[in-house]
């Protein structure tokens, strides 16, 4: 049987990209952003997951204004990296687990959530720069990836309890599937930032951080949070958070923190990171 062994949340800024990209990881900026994904790094050569399903956005990369998919599932064989205007980043493509993503895709739609779906495509800093942040530069990437895209961009957005429930569901679909297969869910995007008008450069570190608290443990709070709080509390791409909701609503009633970090700013971003574990209710 297939199982969901951890949740990790993680920002998804594009300067983080070029860090790696350009050897700069180590700097006096970036050093101590990327010091704390070391942990983790060291969970993943242990923990060696089959599957990542990766919650992400899409910034205009794969979909425009023609297209926007509320949620969808790429069931595709495999994803090159998208050229976001300074060329596609130098990263190995991301295979695919077409196996398990159509079966996550009928068990979502039966469990009546109208997912779209998604046979080719390229990915975007939103799913790339997770996967350099959690794995570093390896030859190929060491899991297969399932894509799951989030409108975050244009409203009307999904709810925050919506997303919760589509992470429940995701969690259902996972079990059902009877290969063995070590799967971890990632969220990505946030926390606070603003990236444009008269807020531009917003950054909330109080409210991020009793974000993440309401992550950990058995509350399922963060779900009822409306959009216009993280727009007022965390600037307007704060709502791109509403994709850690689905990571934690994967990993059923209550969760174990393994892991955390905060560090402000990153471009106009705060950095923050979570690795979780599902653990039994009680
Ligand atoms: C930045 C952050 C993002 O999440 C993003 O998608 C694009 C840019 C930034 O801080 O530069
Ligand atoms: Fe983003």
């Amino acid at each position: 049987m297939a199982r969901i062994t951890a949740g990790i949340a993680s920002s998804h800024v594009p300067l983080l990209g070029m860090a790696v990209d350009q050897g700069k990881t180590g700097d006096d900026y970036f050093g101590p952003i990327f010091a704390g994904y070391e942990w983790t790094k060291d969970f993943e050569k242990q923990e060696k997951p089959d599957v990542v399903i990766l919650v992400y956005n899409d910034h205009a990369s794969a979909f425009d204004m023609k297209i926007v998919p509320t949620f969808a599932i790429g069931c595709g064989e495999s994803y090159k990296s998208a050229d976001e205007g300074f060329g596609p980043r130098p990263v190995p493509d991301v295979e695919g687990h077409p196996d398990l993503a159509w079966h996550i895709a009928q068990s979502l739609i039966l469990d009546e959530f109208d997912m779209t779906i998604i046979n080719e495509m390229e990915v975007d800093h939103g799913l790339t720069v997770p996967l350099s942040m959690m794995f570093g530069t390896p030859d190929e990437w060491p899991a297969r990836v399932i894509p799951l895209a989030v409108n975050v961009v244009t409203y009307p957005v999904p709810s925050g309890n919506r997303c919760w429930a589509l992470g429940e569901a995701i969690g259902r679909a996972v079990e059902s599937f009877p290969e063995d297969l070590n799967v971890q869910i990632w969220g990505t995007g946030g926390m606070s930032h603003q990236l444009q008008g008269p807020r531009a450069g917003l950054l909330n570190r109080e409210w991020d951080n009793k974000f993440m608290d309401l992550l950990i443990g058995d509350t399922d709070e963060a779900r009822w949070i409306e959009h216009i709080e993280y727009i007022r509390e965390t600037g307007t791409e704060g709502i791109e958070m509403v994709m850690w909701l689905i990571m934690r609503g994967a990993l059923g009633k209550k969760t174990r923190c393994l892991h955390r970090h905060y560090h402000i700013p990153c471009s106009n971003t705060a950095i923050g990171h979570l690795v979780l574990e599902p653990k039994p209710a009680g």
